[in-house]
């Protein structure tokens, strides 16, 4: 499937945020450590949640679609050990399913986890193996698959030598079952983790801690079900806002949001000169006559700025006057899609594999490209919006696996995208 878009059109209206992805895909697994129903609200209808949910299925659990946004998850009372590796092979975070299977079931059995290519290679999960290790896991390696057994988890004290987010979800899951107490260190503060552990404690967990680097569980006996509401995507917010503002071309309101999630997106909205007003739960971008600042940008875990907003940031840059030093701390490979963007037109020197200068202004031509991953396909989606002409995009399942009905939102607000 291919976005064909007919760049270059004024965008204004309004537009609502979904909930988080990175939120969604985590409450699968988690269902498994009850034998009650959980009634997940708010939930993306996009890929990577129809993954989750067949991954969740595949080891014959019922997910119940209740109505657009609300499912029921209940687990069945066997729990499959084995983790389907076609299904693995899909996303990334399919690697949460191994704790919440452990503390279930005493055993796990899976292969290397696939997913978007950005991380370091095959994205590695020594710090996931090091924890259940620590917490009296044995671990062996049989034909490709990693083979977990527990008899009984216990509590340990875990340092992340790497913060890690789904290293950290996955463990402090895993630890409510454990026996004895839990201590994380250097711990990931996404607000998807606060959100996370809030349901947990509401179900019967013993958590302190999230959203900051140290959290401590005290094991439970068992876990009751309950109600998730699943947190708007700060990266659909944030992503939206910095294509209005590079538009620059029509008011725009960004709706059923969480404007203090994006606290680094706004230090450096002042110091572009973007015209915006957050209130609760919107963002409101106006367009301005002043010519907008081009800043450096440095990625940080949360809530510094997030990995996820700098290819749409880099994207952003190209619109803005001056040059842009923009550094990714987390991910290598992150920037390759810069050269695609040099391809429609932008000033971009990539400097290393972390680090891209980006002067702009430059007028964007419209381009046949292929999206390489979920951000970058999103940001080259929004070059094509920005851009002059006709812009063809490849392999958009790795945009829709992010954004839900992403053509037809954007279409509303004046962008002429289509779906082929
Ligand atoms: C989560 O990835 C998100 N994914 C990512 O979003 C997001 O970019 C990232 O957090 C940072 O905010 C989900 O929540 C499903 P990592 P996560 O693999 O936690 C190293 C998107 O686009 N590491 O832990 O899985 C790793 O190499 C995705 O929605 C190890 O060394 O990130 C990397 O340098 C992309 N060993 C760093 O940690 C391990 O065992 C973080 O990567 C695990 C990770």
């Amino acid at each position: 499937m291919k976005f064909i878009v007919n760049g270059g059109k004024k965008l204004e209206g309004e537009i609502e945020v979904k909930g988080a992805k990175n939120a969604a895909l985590k409450i699968f697994p988690v269902a498994l450590l009850t034998k009650e129903t959980i009634l997940v609200s708010n939930i993306p209808e996009i890929e990577d949640c129809l993954r989750a949910q067949e991954m969740f299925e595949a080891l014959g659990h019922k997910a119940k679609k209740i109505s657009c946004g609300i499912i029921e998850l209940k687990a069945q009372n066997n729990i499959c050990p084995e983790l389907p590796e076609n299904l693995v092979n899909k996303f990334r975070a399919s690697i949460m399913f191994v704790g919440p299977t452990l503390a279930a079931c005493g055993e796990a059995r899976f292969p290397h986890p696939g997913g978007c290519v950005i991380g370091a290679g095959t994205r590695p999960i020594d710090l996931f193996l090091k924890g259940f290790q620590k917490m009296g896991a044995k671990i062996e390696i049989k034909n490709g698959y990693y083979c977990l057994t527990a008899k009984k988890l216990k509590g340990a004290e875990i340092f992340f030598n790497k913060i890690t987010v789904t290293g950290t979800e996955s463990l402090m899951t895993t630890a409510t079952l454990a026996e004895g107490e839990t201590i994380l260190k250097n711990c990931a503060m996404e607000p998807e983790i606060i959100s996370l552990a809030e349901y947990l404690n509401k179900s019967g967990s013993k958590i302190k801690g999230a959203g900051t680097p140290t959290i401590i569980i005290k094991g439970v006996k068992k876990l009751h079900g309950g109600e998730y509401k699943i947190i708007p995507d700060r990266i659909e917010a944030g992503t939206f806002a910095m294509l209005a503002a590079a538009s620059n071309s029509g008011e725009i309101l960004i709706k059923n949001c969480e404007p203090k999630h994006l606290e680094a997106l706004w230090a450096l909205f002042d110091r572009i000169g973007v015209n915006y007003l957050l209130s609760k739960n919107s963002i409101r971008i106006k367009p301005t006559k002043r010519k907008l600042v081009s800043c450096d940008l440095t990625t940080h875990e949360y809530p510094g700025f997030a990995t996820d907003l700098q290819p749409p940031f880099t994207t952003f840059m190209t619109q803005t006057y001056g040059s842009s030093l923009i550094h990714e701390t987390i991910y290598d490979r992150r920037l390759l899609f810069a050269d695609i963007l040099t391809q429609m037109g932008a000033n971009i020197i990539m400097a290393d594999p972390h680090r891209v200068v980006v002067s702009g202004q430059t007028k964007l031509r419209g381009k046949k490209v292929v999206s390489p991953d979920l951000r970058a396909g999103i940001a080259l989606l929004m070059a094509g919006i920005l851009a002059t002409g006709k812009t063809e995009i490849d392999n958009i399942y790795q945009i829709e696996r992010g954004y839900e009905k992403i053509s037809e939102r954007l279409n509303n607000l004046g962008a002429e995208i289509k779906k082929v």
